[in-house]
């Protein structure tokens, strides 16, 4: 969970939903798919991971649209079709809009064939990957998601100089206890930047195990990520903790979503010219998107689902240490805060509010109706 920093206004999340409908609807994408992108955006504010909601519409779906780099009404095309498999060119499609698309095409490829692959390239940023990825657990299917950042280098090697990777995010889900799936949705550095620049706008230190300097010292200075001074871990924090862990899933994700599909790769020659900071952009991003039906594969309808509630419940059970906090599973916390928020509303901080507002969306304060 990313907070983000400061004082708060409410907002309803449906109206928070059809403003940024409308918002993107202004700029040229058409009203159904605007819904759906709203709803993937929105996603990040309702389950708590601020850093990928409605911060990012002005900071980077906006500009994305009005420079060109996303086409609005950009048709997705299917460039080969083996049935289980296909291979698309999202076509600089909003990302929000078509990962979701694909995640239903390959939804609707495993309820045929026990399997649906769809491998993107020509992609935008999608925002959050476990929206994407929870569509299949919807339908009762498991699903995977992968996506690259195109040409977007922020992370290096362990023991490397220049940034080759992005924060490569994956996301695996299933039906797990009822509403409540299991999603886990995550970077693969330990953090995606969006968390250390939160931080730095709110002035207070990230913890140690973020960030580090090129000796592999702990930095606990946000700004300094900015400044080239520090670089993101990655997951397991470094070589004698297991970073080789988390940068391999960086290159997984890579391969699965990007070499795969054809798509930019962080890890081009042109790469090996960085010093260290972040350097490219995030155009031409691949993806992979991966359903799979159990009910078809074992051929007993209910089995998986009866076993993984067992596996999940058994998860819950467990008994805690002596502070009491119970044991929860990836993607509980997430749907447990998108039930708090959909009754009480979703809390932006009013710099941000201030930001929508002036972008054009009516948000209107919930207090000011109760
Ligand atoms: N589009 C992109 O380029 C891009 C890049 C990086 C990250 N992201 C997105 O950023 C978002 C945030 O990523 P993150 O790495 O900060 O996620 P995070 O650290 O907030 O959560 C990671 C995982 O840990 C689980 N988790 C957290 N606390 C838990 C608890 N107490 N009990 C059980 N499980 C728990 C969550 O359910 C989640 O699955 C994700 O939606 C990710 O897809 C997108």
């Amino acid at each position: 969970m990313t907070a983000l920093p400061g004082p708060t206004v409410t907002v309803d999340h449906a109206q928070l939903r059809s403003a940024t409908a409308g918002f993107l609807a202004a700029l040229g994408v058409p009203g159904p798919r605007a819904q759906l992108a709203a709803e993937a955006l929105v996603y990040g504010d309702l389950t708590g991971m601020d850093s990928h909601g409605v911060f990012n519409l002005g900071r980077l779906y906006h500009p994305l649209l009005a420079s060109g780099r996303a086409g609005p009404a950009a048709e997705p095309r299917v460039l080969n079709d083996l049935g289980a498999c296909v291979l698309m060119d999202h076509r600089r499609a909003l990302g929000l809009w078509a990962a979701a698309q694909s995640m239903d095409l390959a939804v609707a490829r495993a309820r045929a064939h026990g399997i649906g692959l769809v491998s993107v390239r020509g992609a935008t940023h999608l925002g959050c990957a476990g929206f994407h990825a929870a569509r299949a657990a919807e339908a009762g299917l498991l699903g995977l998601v992968a996506s690259n950042c195109g040409g977007q280098r922020i992370a290096s090697p362990p023991g490397g100089l220049p940034a080759l990777l992005g924060t490569n995010p994956l996301s695996v889900a299933a039906p797990a206890l009822p509403g409540r799936p299991f999603v886990l949705d995550m970077s693969t550095t330990v953090v995606p930047t969006g968390r250390v620049r939160v931080a730095a706008a709110a002035g207070r230190p990230v913890p140690a195990g973020w960030l580090a300097d090129r000796n592999g010292e702990t930095v606990t200075d946000p700004a300094a990520f900015d400044q080239g001074k520090a670089r993101l871990r990655w997951l397991g924090g470094d070589p004698t903790t297991g970073a080789h862990k988390g940068f391999g899933l960086g290159l997984t994700v890579e391969l699965l979503a990007a070499l795969l599909s054809g798509a930019a790769v962080g890890p081009a020659p042109e790469a090996l010219e960085g010093d260290g900071r972040p350097h490219g952009t995030d155009d031409d991003i691949g993806l992979l998107l991966l359903a799979i039906d159990p009910d078809l594969l074992r051929a007993e309808p209910g089995a998986f689902a009866e076993a993984s509630r067992s596996l999940f419940g058994t998860v819950l059970d467990c008994p805690p240490l002596e502070d009491g906090r119970p044991v929860r599973y990836p993607g509980w916390p997430e749907a447990e805060r998108a039930a708090e928020r959909r009754a009480h509303g979703v809390p932006l901080p009013r710099a941000l509010h201030h930001e929508l507002t002036a972008l054009g969306l009516e948000l209107p304060a919930l207090e000011a109706h109760r």
